[in-house]
């Protein structure tokens, strides 16, 4: 048989393989280099990026947590002008295709970071983290349906070159009316699902950790729950409407990575694993071709969402 095509279409990008970094596990990529040969991946999604520089939280900012960790990191990152001045280009020299997440706290600063961004000819596409609260009202933009739609909408005019992907936060009651939201303010794609929160608390000091008081769950613990919400946006809405899925939340191995693929997803993301072993993406690609090849398929066309009916 010959050899399967891994490839697979995100927006107008092809990847030539589903497997990608997840955002803020592994910098802008050039500080990945000595673990795993980057060039391999599908895509490379960068940390998230915020119009200013920002420490985020006093630490600790991640504690273990049984079957994964609980961050609460505070979108520590290096602000849109250091990004546009150094690291876009150091990303550019990855070899794989660039995604740039984006993070704000208004639409006005989503809108001005992924202007800058979508005029780098090196980034492939932009996915926007809407876990974060709005300045003026409060309301956390992946929550709230009617928020996410104007800033999906409002970044839609400025990104014209590569795809829009929209990050769906689990902590909403029902997952399909925000990825609706996303889609009709023009997403090219949804990636799911971003962390779960949480908290932990040292019984000893009585205080929480991480010591920002909660965080985002991540890791093993959340895969069932990422697969349940991929299966359900897949089958109510993204599949009809065209719109492709990256999936996410514990994947630690390529049967992880087809259960994503089998409940809908197109590509995955690669996170929490990466702490525990940094070139698990490798291992993951070899085995799903692996997979694609002892099954005679010719690619992963026919795995995307074919979980059997009850
Ligand atoms: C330490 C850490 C930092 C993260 N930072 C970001 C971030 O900056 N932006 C974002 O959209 N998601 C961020 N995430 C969420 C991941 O991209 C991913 O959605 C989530 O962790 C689920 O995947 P996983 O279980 O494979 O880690 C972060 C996760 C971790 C563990």
């Amino acid at each position: 048989m010959p050899k399967p095509d891994l490839s697979v279409q995100i927006g107008g990008v092809r990847l030539k393989n589903p497997v990608l970094t997840a955002s803020g596990t592994c910098g802008y990529g050039r500080e990945y280099a000595p673990y795993m040969e980057l060039s391999r991946l599908g895509g490379f999604t960068t940390k998230s990026v915020t119009l200013n520089p920002r420490k985020g939280n006093a630490p600790e900012r991640i504690v273990e947590t049984p079957g994964g960790m609980l961050n609460a990191i505070g979108l520590a990152n290096v602000g849109l002008k250091t990004f546009m001045a150094s690291k876009a280009a150091e990303a550019a020299t990855l070899g794989t295709p660039i995604f740039v997440n984006v993070a704000g706290h208004s639409i006005e600063d989503y809108v001005k970071v992924c202007e800058a961004v979508d005029s780098v000819e090196s980034v492939a596409g932009i996915e926007l983290n809407v876990s974060c609260p709005n300045v003026s009202d409060g309301l956390t933009f992946g929550t709230d349906a009617a928020l996410l739609k104007d800033l999906v909408s409002e970044v839609r005019a400025v990104v014209k070159r590569g795809p829009l992907i929209v990050k769906l936060s689990p902590n909403v009651t029902d997952i399909t009316v925000t990825a609706r939201a996303a889609i009709e303010g023009g997403a090219d794609a949804l990636s799911m699902i971003n962390t779960f929160l949480g908290m932990k608390i040292d019984i000893r000091t009585r205080r929480p950790v991480p010591a920002y008081g909660w965080g985002g769950v991540s890791g093993p613990a959340i895969k069932p729950m990422a697969i349940y919400l991929v299966h359900r946006v897949y089958s109510q809405i993204a599949r009809a409407a065209g719109v492709p899925i990256i999936g996410m939340g514990g994947i630690g191995s390529w049967q992880d990575a087809l259960e994503f693929i089998l409940a809908g997803a197109t590509a995955v993301s690669v996170g929490t694993a990466l702490f525990v072993q940094p070139n698990v993406p490798l291992e993951i690609i070899d085995g799903l071709e692996a997979y694609l090849l002892e099954h005679e398929l010719p690619s992963f066309e026919e795995l995307v969402g074919a979980v059997k009916p009850v």
